[in-house]
């Protein structure tokens, strides 16, 4: 979280680090700041603007840094330590010194006691202002800058990006990462340092990813990087060779609703690279592994891939929030179909709960981002077991895949809006060609299904975007229910990570109160809130089978106790209809393990016309990011 970027060299600092920020602000919105550096005769002077809220709220101070400048540094807030007002937002000051940081300082409260003790004057209630002091005392026994920030970096704890400038060496920026993400970016006579390679992408390709406990001196002229001892580190960059997608919301009122109606392009990038639609077969031969140091990315074979999966004495599937719910839907198919146990679960709890980890289970982490922090934590320590770590990601080279063994990249395309929408349905499709290719492999399902699974996933996208072309019709439905005191999402089985879906995307977009449960718990707590203020969305689109039938019964029971019922089901379960005050139907598959994808689409509707109706703002709801880089 938060967003920092850094330039020096010989264009104008402000309009690039303005722009580079506008990239990032998917990091954080509680505020944002620039400083940068004036010449005044001999001197050289800090001048920093910074407002509380978005990136534009800085416009109105523009004035203050409109001066010719090639030195700056800037930040977009998302808020750990002190409210996001202007006084917290960075950059923060330490005399000469200027910083920007990402990350959280764990032992803030030793270092601000201690400098308190000294003397020093706080300005404001971060920690970040804190690392400047501890840099200006270190500069202040006659150190070089460098110097003086890695004996300041090793002060604390935590995981943390610092960018750090001073006015008394104009010209120079000393960069630190340690568990947040930092990349530096080589130009001609000019160089960068950004939390993201899209800030800087418009002005080079040639990037050096910093690793942790790396720490950089960037000038005009030159990179150097030295480790934490103090010793210096030679660096490969690596080029970059893909392109930023559109970010142009294309007429749409929000980034959302164009991210949910591109669902069928989505899934139809992702789903080609895996299917072998002529001979109706799986493969995985489009995983990917590109490690930082080495620079290369490889292709892994396919061979490999079912060779790691089926030895594989468990498979940990670990990842946050939405990616987490694709991955409860990963665990059952991979487990039903490919008969390979697997377990499911939130990495902020895998990460301390003291897991029993074999050399010999598989780690199989999911993200949009690749940054979530919580998730890398999950991998590095799937990795320090001595497990085979892959991922399921849509951002390329960022830090969860430079960390694992093999990707397999989920091609949704940029996703700006905050609340996840492309991302889970193209992860929930990856799982499906995972558990496909492995059952295949292992002789769990035979040719004739396997051609069945890879069709129905062939034809999914076409499916998708028929589905979609009456979408404002759940705008009606919205309103109708926009005023429920509460919202219960019931789903079983594959259906059960589709309603704490549903729930979640509620949540943080219109902000009102919803659960998921899996609709056989209902009568074990959830069933006492049930009442005609409470919408019950019950989704059940398998028309048969014994599951269904149980399904259909909790509902009833719902129904009974005179709950207001919204039902997403087959066109032709009459039973579902009958009992459900609204009902949206979905549409049937030849492979009905698939249906959840569908499913999931008048959901994520559903609360973008409540967001709407609310008036919230949909694509950047409060206190989120989405790039979640602290725990
Ligand atoms: C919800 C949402 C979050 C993310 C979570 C993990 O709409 O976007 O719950 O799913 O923060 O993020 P990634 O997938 O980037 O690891």
């Amino acid at each position: 979280m938060c967003g920092i970027v850094g330039y020096v060299g010989e264009r104008g600092a402000q309009d690039l680090i303005y722009k580079g920020l506008a990239r990032l602000e998917y990091r954080g919105y509680d505020s944002a700041g620039i400083a940068a550096l004036k010449k005044e005769g001999e001197a050289f002077t800090t001048k920093v603007i910074k407002a509380p809220g978005k990136l534009k709220e800085l416009k109105q101070y523009w004035g203050q840094i409109d001066f010719p400048s090639t030195y700056a540094i800037g930040h977009t807030r998302w808020a750990t330590h002190g409210e996001a007002n202007q006084v917290n937002a960075h950059p923060h000051r330490a005399e000469s010194i200027t910083l920007v940081h990402n990350g959280i300082i764990e032992n803030h409260h030793e270092i601000r006691e201690q400098l308190l003790k000294q003397g020093v004057k706080l300005h404001s209630e971060t920690d970040s202002e804190l690392f400047g002091h501890l840099v200006l005392a270190e500069r202040k026994k006659g150190l070089g800058l460098l110097e003086a920030v890695r004996l300041a970096f090793s002060q604390i704890h935590g995981a943390s990006a610092f960018v750090v400038m001073d006015e008394k060496l104009p010209g120079t920026m000393v960069v630190a990462r340690n568990g947040s993400p930092l990349v530096v970016g080589l130009g001609k006579g000019e160089n960068f340092v950004a939390s993201d390679v899209p800030a800087i992408l418009d002005s080079t390709r040639t990037i050096y990813y910093l690793e942790d406990n790396e720490l950089a001196e960037i000038t005009k002229q030159a990179v150097k990087v030295i480790d934490r001892n103090g010793k210096t580190v030679s660096f490969r960059t690596v080029e970059i060779d893909w392109d930023l997608d559109s970010i142009d919301k294309q007429g749409y009122p929000h980034y959302m609703l164009k991210e949910i109606l591109e669902q069928p392009r989505a899934l139809s990038d992702t789903l080609s690279a895996w299917l072998d639609l002529a001979h109706g077969k799986f493969r995985l031969d489009s995983a990917v592994h590109s490690k930082r140091s080495s620079g290369d990315a490889k292709i892994i074979r396919h061979e490999d891939l079912i060779e790691a999966f089926s030895k594989a004495t468990m498979v940990n599937i670990v990842a946050c929030g939405t990616a987490a719910h694709a991955g409860f839907y990963g665990a059952q198919i991979l487990e039903k179909w490919a008969k390979i146990p697997t377990r499911a679960e939130l990495a902020s709890e895998f990460r301390y709960r003291e897991p029993v980890l074999r050399n010999t289970d598989v780690g199989l982490v999911v993200s949009q981002s690749g940054e979530t922090a919580d998730t890398l934590a999950a991998v590095k320590l799937m990795k320090q077991n001595g497990m085979k770590v892959f991922a399921i990601c849509n951002v390329r080279d960022s830090s969860i895949p430079r960390e694992c063994d093999a990707v397999f990249y989920t091609n949704a395309g940029i996703e700006v809006g905050v609340a996840s929408t492309k991302a889970f349905t193209t992860q929930m499709a990856l799982f499906s060609v995972l558990a496909g290719a492995l059952s295949s492999a292992k002789g769990e399902i035979s040719a004739d299904q396997e051609k069945v699974w890879v069709e129905c996933l062939g034809h999914l996208p076409e499916v998708t975007r028929h589905y979609l072309e009456d979408y404002s019709s759940v705008q009606k439905i919205a309103q109708k229910y926009a005023t429920k005191k509460g919202f219960l999402f019931l789903g079983r089985g594959v259906y059960f990570p589709v309603a704490l879906e549903g729930a979640l995307k509620l949540k943080e977009i219109a902000y009102v109160h919803a659960e998921g449960y899996s609709a056989g718990e209902l009568k074990h707590g959830p069933i006492a809130m049930v009442e005609p203020d409470m919408l019950v969305l019950a989704i059940a689109p398998q028309g048969e089978g014994l599951l269904h039938s149980k399904s259909v019964s909790n509902i009833e029971e719902v129904k009974a106790r005179k709950g207001t019922l919204l039902s997403l089901g087959a066109e032709k379960d009459a039973q579902l209809q009958k009992i459900s005050e609204t009902y949206l139907k979905v549409p049937s598959l030849s492979f009905p393990d698939l249906l959840p994808i569908l499913a999931t689409l008048p959901l994520q509707l559903f609360s973008y016309y409540m967001a709407v109706e609310k008036g919230t703002e949909v694509d950047q709801p409060r206190n989120l990011a989405k790039s979640v880089t602290v725990e």
